[in-house]
């Protein structure tokens, strides 16, 4: 079953992707960068973006990647303008917004709300972000990142840091990564450590992983540190989160400690976890990340939506 076949109802989650599907798409971006060659291959094509949750990289990156490809876009950027708002259910939602567009994509605080939309729907639905549970179009990004800064997925040694509880970058990360030959260090205060479900599916995996506490003492061993924001808007308790923010700054010491090769990323908003002054690093590469979400959101759109 080729890409186009097997995802047919969307993307929901990064456990469905094998590594020939990784590789398949990481390819076809690669060959998206060229923004003349594709320009009209969504020409007619409408992409709904429904984001009932905060976005700025994400919604504007499929917007744009959509335009790019000859497509046009219709959708909401906020819960409350939409009919949710007057009681309707997601289903109903997704029942209505499915005939007036070719797909849909949608980010939404249910852990479920990915998986249950593409239930309802006849066409394909992107997960842009189902509360904590996942994110994988992000995670493709982050590996097209990877691979487009000189790194080698097999054999990399990668610091997972932050809000790894709530965190749903990182749950999609490390489900891709598990596809590769990886040693992956986990790296959070004992409060926001991978939850149980998260470890047994790597456990399952045979992925080769830790959990530390503390990031200075590997900083010379790692190939890669991504680093995430403590998910305030998860934590039912405010005086928790008070308890575990600020807990890291990366900063130019640490930076000093690090690999040549050394990538610092980062799928953004940030909001204290990376000191402005490293910015400019060449080992600071969490904007051009943000800018590979254009030709990875491209490839998987293509596959989605073309005819
Ligand atoms: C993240 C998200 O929304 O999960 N941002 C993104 O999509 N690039 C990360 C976050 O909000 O911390």
């Amino acid at each position: 079953m080729n890409f186009k076949e097997k995802f047919k109802e969307g993307i929901i989650s990064a456990k469905d992707f094998n590594r020939e599907d990784i590789e398949y798409i990481l390819k076809r971006a690669n060959e998206m960068r060229d923004d003349k060659k594709y320009r009209d291959l969504l020409k007619g094509k409408i992409l709904a973006t429904l984001f009932f949750e905060p976005s700025t990289r994400t919604r504007l990156s499929f917007e744009s990647a959509m335009i790019r490809l000859g497509g046009q876009i219709i959708g909401f950027h906020s819960g409350d303008v939409s009919s949710i708002k007057k009681g309707e259910t997601l289903a109903d939602t997704i029942r209505t917004v499915e005939n007036y567009c070719d797909g849909i994509v949608i980010r939404h605080s249910l852990e479920g709300s990915a998986l249950l939309a593409a239930k309802f729907s006849k066409v394909p639905v992107i997960n842009a972000g189902s509360g904590s549970g996942e994110h994988p179009t992000q995670a493709l990004l982050d590996l097209f990142t990877m691979v487009h800064e000189g790194l080698k997925l097999d054999g990399l040694n990668i610091g997972i840091m932050g809000d790894l509880k709530y965190g749903r970058t990182v749950h999609s990360l490390s489900i891709l990564l598990s596809n590769f030959d990886v040693n992956i260090y986990f790296i959070s205060p004992k409060e926001l450590m991978l939850r149980n479900r998260d470890k047994d599916y790597l456990r399952q995996k045979e992925v080769k992983y830790k959990e530390i506490e503390k990031y200075r003492d590997i900083l010379n061993v790692l190939d890669v540190l991504y680093v995430t924001r403590i998910q305030k808007e998860r934590f039912a308790d405010i005086e928790e989160y008070d308890r575990v923010k600020g807990f890291y700054i990366f900063t130019k010491d640490d930076l000093k400690e690090t690999k040549d090769h050394f990538k610092l990323m980062h799928p953004l908003p940030r909001v204290d976890e990376i000191s402005p002054e490293i910015d400019n690093s060449p080992k600071s590469i969490f904007f051009k990340q943000a800018y590979y979400g254009i030709p990875t959101r491209k490839a998987v759109l293509s596959e989605l939506l073309s005819d």
